[in-house]
């Protein structure tokens, strides 16, 4: 085979044989085919699209490059989540303790914050000593041990997906859906899940900003899993005004434990019981029509009497973190300065806009604009307003958590521009939108 007629063939919109496209992921993957092609490749598959049958295909090779998790040792049945990536999403932290809790184990591998959209991993490493390394067997035994474990992805898991994201994000291909769509799975097969529950987030903080192009990337990622045999949810939820209230590194953490704890922000507690009841039915494989209802109510009750909290406890303990910062919040690190922005007028807030809050958060450093980056853990903002709330002058409608006086005021500027108001009572925004199940 040549990469050269791969490409052509392509380009002139032709459909990529099974073995053409593991040809072509594996001699990316061992360096035989230059970073040239491959980008030239890309754009023709950016500019081409592929058939369901190519995106399938293209998940597996990408999934098959590198080491491929067997979970059922110490998992007969594996669920895991993701997440298209948001602002303020914490959620991750607080479904994987309840669902745990629940009986049902969790084995994940979260990412890092790039862009407006945080990572997981950054948050946890707000707490001291939090291990986010850790060695297959590491792995496998916290399993077996807690019933938990979350941590960063290792660099053998879809090798080929790392080498071709990071030139999709040099050559103007990032936005394609079966790319965007094979990407996030064949990391998802690799990792070992038996079923996978998708949160696809949609508006200005989100990847997708309307909700048609994020139900298609929904019913194209429900389509791969179903075909390599996974049982799949994928969820559209909202994410034009940002998830909770904190938006920042530890700022999250401490959201996250209040959550666990029975408190927290109501749209973040709801997003999570529906996020965590569809894991808890895929994981028990229960498929009877009250099965949602009753895994939410469980989770409810797992949430106000302590039982997800005790298992974040353990996981943090288990993975080598200060526990004394999850008892007591308060311990977390703190920024500096902490200002209040007050609303100008009275009102009802028509919007809050989450690409801005997100702008806000990286100007402070809670983000990085560049992989290399250095975040600081400490800085972000809290939201202290809901679409649909009424405000008077002077109510806060941000507080601002900085490390740096001029940073503090870019941010100050930005926010400033972020809530819009309206006279009359705007609807509040849905959490969801939709919901797309597999039919295995
Ligand atoms: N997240 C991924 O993992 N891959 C993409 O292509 C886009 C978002």
């Amino acid at each position: 085979m040549r990469a050269t007629e791969i490409i052509e063939k392509k380009r002139d919109g032709g459909e990529l044989t099974t073995e053409e496209i593991r040809w072509f992921v594996e001699g990316y993957t061992r360096d035989s085919i230059p970073d040239y092609q491959a980008a030239a490749w890309l754009m023709a598959i950016f500019l081409r699209g592929m058939s369901p049958r190519e995106t399938l295909d293209l998940t597996l090779a990408m999934a098959d490059s590198g080491d491929r998790l067997d979970l059922s040792p110490v998992i007969p049945y594996a669920v895991d989540k993701h997440s298209t990536g948001g602002v303020g999403d914490k959620v991750s932290l607080v479904v994987l303790p309840l669902v745990a809790a629940a009986g049902v184990p969790v084995a994940k591998m979260s990412g890092r914050g790039l862009g407006f959209s945080g990572g997981t991993i950054d948050k946890l490493e707000s707490i001291a000593g939090y291990r986010v390394e850790l060695s297959d067997e590491e792995f496998m035994q916290q399993v077996r041990d807690h019933g938990i474990v979350l941590c960063g992805q290792t660099k053998s898991l879809a090798p080929a997906d790392g080498k071709l994201y990071a030139l999709r994000d040099v050559t103007g291909t990032v936005p394609s859906l079966p790319l965007i769509a094979s990407s996030i799975m064949s990391k998802k097969l690799a990792a070992g899940a038996n079923a996978i529950v998708l949160d696809v987030k949609v508006g200005s903080g989100a990847f997708m900003k309307h909700v048609e192009e994020a139900r298609e990337l929904a019913r194209i990622m429900v389509e791969i899993g179903s075909g390599a045999g996974r049982e799949m949810v994928a969820l559209l939820s909202d994410m034009n005004q940002p998830l909770g209230c904190a938006v920042g590194n530890a700022l999250e953490v401490r959201e996250a434990i209040e959550t666990l704890r029975g408190g927290g922000p109501a749209d973040l507690r709801q997003h999570c019981l529906v996020i965590g009841a569809h894991m808890v039915r895929l994981g028990r494989q229960e498929t009877g029509s009250g099965a949602l209802d009753e895994a939410i109510a469980e989770l409810a009750d797992l949430m106000d009497n302590g039982g997800g909290f005790e298992k974040f406890r353990e996981l943090v303990n288990a993975q080598g973190g200060d526990v004394s910062m999850v008892d007591d919040p308060q311990r977390l690190p703190r920024a500096r300065l902490v200002e209040d922005i007050p609303a100008g007028a009275d009102g009802f807030v028509a919007a809050v806009d989450a690409l801005t809050v997100a702008k806000a958060t990286l100007e402070l450093g809670a983000g990085r604009a560049r992989k290399s980056d250095p975040i600081d853990p400490a800085v972000g903002v809290v939201v202290r307003c809901k679409v649909g709330d009424q405000v008077r002058a002077g109510d806060p409608l941000f507080t601002i958590h900085a490390n740096d006086g001029a940073k503090l005021a870019q941010a100050r500027a930005l926010l400033e521009q972020a809530v819009q108001f309206s006279e009359g009572e705007p609807q509040p925004l849905p959490a969801f939108y939709d919901t797309l199940y597999s039919e295995n």
